[in-house]
């Protein structure tokens, strides 16, 4: 669909789709807000959401939980024996070479619309750390940068975002002079969006001129990559494999490489990272294969006894948990793209504040009364011929922030921070206070300058001052 198309062919497009009513208050709308609207109405698929309202919305399937469902086997953290030990230590040779030729781009996904944390603004300019409150884009900048000081070449960093926050992320950037990275390695660009609709199917308006729109969801960004040219740039760049993460979690590392080696080595081409589940109905996906593929099923579809059943020495049997980070290759989503895949679409109830088409007047439901609808980017994982799996260390690299308080919440983040670094630290020689609790008396932020993990921390330790109790200790 092309904004050029006529009002006249807009007006039968989403008649024919039975959507006719998002014209309601056309002729009431001054030039500008009429071409808003009309943009959005022309960059919507109106045959998809035909079809999603009737497979999503009206007569949504339940999930039967397939009869073959078994554990998926993962790459310990700690190498279990000897052979292990040298695979991960050619896996680490290997992902830095792979860093050093320049065959590795960051990718992160930054569309979201993070409506739990209440920011105003993209969730990446959100302050993130708990010295100097860097918001989360700068922690993944200077990852970059210090990754670049170790292994030489700039490492390529795609950013997706939404249309309603691509510009606010861009400017930001700009602002902060892209935080040290060069223009020429960063490309932004936008996932599609989807009007959320009522529980009748109808698209609801957010106003008199604009769909209340809302974006495709994570699993959007693997035709983002494709429409936008992200891969072609890759190929142009010699990329072979992108590091995928998620924009809420200030202690990612944006590449891993022993990760990326091992997804290499391995021929994977989607590789995720898991963390044990704490306990068995841990609000995480757990990675399973299906028919023979891997799968994750999320915990609200994973049966309670499944869930909780045991090995003999008692640990949980559907123990790996997904954390949203994955190596994918590049040509494993050229290909995809090439043979037409589609993800299915995944139906969320939400509040959507919007207008009654009676009066225009605005309405704050209290309860959900629209529907969004969203792909993920993990059921890409059974379309892969091989897909790995690797357990990464919960407290070194997992401290992510959905919401203002508790669980994954920006004070829970705050600590796990200091926690890690106090391990960097501790695994130095370094001396931390602690509380009688047992947790440090005091407030620890690392620059990614200073150290990427604890073996920086251990070649820096002369570098480290000594620590009163209830300091904060910035190392950069
Ligand atoms: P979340 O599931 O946490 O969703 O996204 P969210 O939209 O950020 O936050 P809530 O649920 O409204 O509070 C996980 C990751 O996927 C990205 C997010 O930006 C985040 O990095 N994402 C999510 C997208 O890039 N696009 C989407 O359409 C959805």
């Amino acid at each position: 669909m092309t904004l050029a198309m006529s009002q006249i062919a807009l007006r039968q497009l989403v008649a024919q789709h039975g959507q006719q009513h998002v014209y309601t208050f056309y002729e009431q709308l001054t030039p500008m807000q009429q071409q808003q609207l009309d943009g959005q109405v022309a960059s919507v698929d109106w045959a998809l959401v035909s079809s999603l309202v009737e497979t999503v919305v009206k007569h949504p399937q339940t999930l039967a939980l397939p009869r073959d469902v078994q554990p998926a086997p993962f790459f310990p953290h700690q190498p279990k024996a000897s052979h292990d030990a040298q695979l991960y230590q050619q896996a680490k040779l290997r992902g830095e070479d792979l860093l050093i030729k320049g065959q590795v781009a960051a990718f992160v996904v930054a569309g979201g619309q993070g409506s739990r944390l209440g920011w105003d603004g993209p969730k990446g300019t959100f302050p993130a750390t708990p010295i100097k409150q860097k918001p989360l884009f700068q922690c993944f900048a200077e990852y970059l940068l210090a990754l670049q000081t170790k292994y030489g070449p700039a490492i390529p960093f795609y950013i997706m975002t939404s249309p309603a926050n691509h510009k606010a992320t861009t400017d930001f950037f700009a602002h902060h002079r892209n935080f040290g990275l060069k223009p020429d390695q960063l490309m932004f660009f936008s996932q599609d969006m989807l009007p959320a609709v009522g529980l009748d199917g109808k698209a609801l308006l957010e106003s008199s001129h604009s769909l209340a729109l809302s974006p495709n969801g994570h699993g959007g960004s693997l035709l983002a990559l494709k429409k936008s040219g992200a891969l072609t740039d890759m190929a142009r760049r010699g990329i072979e494999h992108i590091s995928y993460f998620q924009v809420d979690n200030p202690i990612v590392r944006c590449v891993d490489p022993l990760f990326i080696g091992l997804h290499d080595l391995q021929g994977s081409q989607m590789s995720s990272k898991m963390l044990p589940k704490a306990f068995g109905k841990e609000k995480l996906g757990n990675f399973c294969i299906v028919n023979g593929k891997m799968t994750i099923i999320e915990y609200s579809d994973l049966p309670d006894q499944l869930a909780e059943e045991r090995n003999r020495d008692g640990s949980l049997r559907f123990l790996a948990g997904s954390v949203a980070l994955h190596a994918i290759r590049r040509d494993f989503i050229e290909s995809l793209n090439a043979h037409g895949f589609a993800l299915p679409y995944h139906r969320a109830d939400k509040k959507v504040p919007c207008i009654d088409l009676a009066t225009g007047q605005a309405i704050k439901p209290e309860k959900p009364n629209g529907v969004k609808m969203e792909t993920f980017v993990f059921d890409a994982l059974p379309l892969a011929d091989k897909a790995i799996v690797y357990e990464a260390d919960r407290m070194d690299e997992f401290a992510p922030i959905k919401q203002p308080d508790g669980i994954d919440s920006i004070v829970s983040s705050k600590v796990i921070t200091t926690q890690r670094n106090t391990q960097w630290l501790e695994a130095a020689g370094i001396r931390v206070p602690q509380k009688p609790d047992g947790t440090p008396d005091c407030v620890i932020e690392i620059a990614p300058s200073f150290a990427l993990n604890a073996q920086d921390v251990a070649a820096k330790r002369g570098k480290v001052p000594s620590i009163a109790p209830g300091a904060s200790v910035y190392l950069e």
